[in-house]
């Protein structure tokens, strides 16, 4: 073969492992709303910096005829390129290709490019979508899953991995996805189960459809297994994008720091007017979250799930912050089993990636009841516990209004070595609300009364008694439990000159091989 043929059989061989699948199942993707794997890709990279690896690795199955059928790059698509120029490494399953299932070689591609991107400290996103194991290869392809899975582990506190659902992932598959950071699915073409509802039926004779059993609003909602549901790829590809930019590349980096026009010394003078002067009437946390972060920006994570308490992504002066706030506009913004695991992972997470807490209290406490017992909140309390406690990155605090009992000491409490604790003028910090408090200390008496009003007066008497002395942050203040209390106003310029201050911060914890959260 003259070398002049030979560039052109590479040129072919390129154009033959661009195809996939072929031309039919590329329009039956399309047919199906769905992008091909080449196409996500470059929707997600910066233009044109996509290098695709391993393009020319074909399967090596012989079970069932296979070896005559065979697809240049299997099943997978791989390789690096950038976002917002900063490298990462991508794979994105290819459906037109035994409907994206995985094969041994696929298995190898996978962990190739997140061999390099731990080797290279850049973030790994892998795009599902997959009939799972490759059925003719048996327990091959079970092997190449647990390989990568080995590998999400490792990578887990080393590298951002984030897992985009765009089609189906069942069976062992759901479980590289869960051991990875975030999962994004998108409505209507994504799935996520263990077992399908064909089995679901057959096992338990449950009748239920695949968006109830498995669907982007199911796991963003009920199950919490998926913090992002997005209505198209290109939004799902556009919200990467942006999560990207507040982590840094790796657990040795910062995340980025951006330029911003916002004044770090801008009042906010809605804020001194937020909290409702009846203690029960709610107020929505994320109005208090948009008037200080910059710009109004803020990424919220798990936004349908567990909404008594918010967490997500904002910048103070430009510096990547994660901020964890009570919502008292859901459910009184009470920690429940839900609330509490939520808030615990993100917490996990910027510990493991430098970045900053900002945490915002306005708690009633622990969720009472036989059923979130039953569920065993004590264990998932102590999680957001242990997240809190553990976190050596700054951690910056401000009590808004209520702060009682376990739930005060868990939201970044001075004694879990919170850095700075600010409250504001409105904040109540106690073992327990007013009502429940002469409950407990005056129910003798109050019971042995016979006349209403005079009942009536005692306990408005005692509740007086009670906010005088406990339900105001001077009180936190004169142990120094609390570091000063803020106008509300000028929160921003607050929280922005205590992360200054804590820039250099080192803490280190005890050297142990690795802790034991309760889970
Ligand atoms: C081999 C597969 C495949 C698989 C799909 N295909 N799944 N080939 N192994 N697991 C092939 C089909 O034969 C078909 O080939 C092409 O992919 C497209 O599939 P369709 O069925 O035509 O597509 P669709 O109607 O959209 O249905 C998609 C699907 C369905 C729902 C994913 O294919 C399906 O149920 N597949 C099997 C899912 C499954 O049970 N997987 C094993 C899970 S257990 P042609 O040539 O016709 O285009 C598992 C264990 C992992 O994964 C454990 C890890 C620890």
């Amino acid at each position: 073969m003259e070398n002049k043929e030979k560039v052109k059989k590479l040129i072919d061989l390129r154009v033959e492992a661009k195809l996939g699948g072929g031309e039919k199942r590329i329009a039956s993707q399309h047919a199906k709303g769905k992008y091909t794997a080449r196409e996500r890709i470059d929707m997600l990279l910066d233009e044109g910096s996509f290098e695709e690896l391993d393009m020319f690795v074909t399967h090596r199955c012989h079970n069932f005829g296979m070896e005559k059928d065979k697809f240049l790059g299997d099943g997978v698509v791989t390789g690096h390129g950038t976002i917002d120029g900063r490298t990462v490494f991508v794979y994105a399953q290819d459906f037109t290709v035994f409907g994206g299932s995985l094969s041994e070689t696929m298995a190898l591609k996978i962990c190739k490019v997140m061999d390099m991107a731990m080797k290279m400290g850049a973030p790994i996103i892998g795009i599902n979508d997959s009939g799972g194991a490759r059925i003719q290869e048996g327990v091959n392809a079970l092997a190449g899953f647990a390989e990568i899975f080995e590998r999400n582990i490792l990578a887990s506190g080393v590298v951002p991995q984030i897992s985009a659902i765009y089609g189906p992932c069942a069976g062992g598959a759901v479980y590289s996805p869960a051991l990875t950071d975030f999962i994004l699915m998108t409505e209507n073409t994504s799935y996520m189960f263990v077992t399908g509802p064909k089995v679901v039926k057959s096992v338990t004779g449950e009748d239920i459809s695949t968006e109830d059993l498995g669907g982007a609003s199911m796991h963003t909602k009920k199950s919490g297994v998926a913090q992002f549901k997005v209505e198209t790829e290109e939004e799902g590809m556009m919200l990467i994008r942006k999560l990207l930019s507040y982590l840094p590349q790796n657990n040795l980096e910062e995340a980025p720091l951006f330029n911003t026009n916002d004044p770090i010394d801008r009042m906010e003078d809605s804020l001194n007017e937020i909290i409702p002067d009846n203690p029960n009437k709610p107020y929505d946390v994320k109005d208090v979250i948009h008037a200080i972060v910059d710009n109004e920006e803020f990424l919220e994570v798990h936004r349908f799930f567990a909404k008594n308490v918010v967490v997500g992504f904002a910048r103070f002066n430009g510096q990547s912050t994660g901020i964890i706030a009570n919502q008292p506009n859901f459910m009184g913004g009470v920690l429940d089993c839900d609330a509490s695991r939520k808030a615990a992972r993100f917490v996990r997470f910027c510990d493991a990636f430098n970045i900053p807490i900002l945490t915002l209290v306005d708690v009633p406490g622990f969720l009472p009841g036989s059923s979130q017992e039953y569920q065993g909140i004590i264990t998932h309390g102590a999680k957001l516990m242990f997240a809190y406690g553990e976190a050596t990155v700054p951690k910056v605090t401000v009590t808004l209004r209520k702060s009682y009992g376990g739930a005060h000491c868990v939201m970044s409490s001075k004694q879990l070595r919170g850095d700075f604790n600010y409250a504001w003028p409105t904040a109540e910090i106690a073992v327990m609300g007013a009502s429940g408090a002469i409950e407990v200390l005056e129910g003798r008496t109050i019971v042995k009364m016979e006349n209403a009003e005079e009942k009536a007066q005692f306990i408005a008497d005692k509740t007086a008694e009670y906010n005088t002395a406990f339900a105001n942050p001077y009180n936190a203040a004169s142990y120094a439990y609390i570091d000063d209390v803020i106008e509300p106003r000028n929160t921003r310029f607050r929280v922005i000159r205590a992360f200054q201050a804590l820039q250099t911060k080192k803490l280190a914890n005890p050297l142990k091989k690795h802790s034991n959260i309760p889970l």
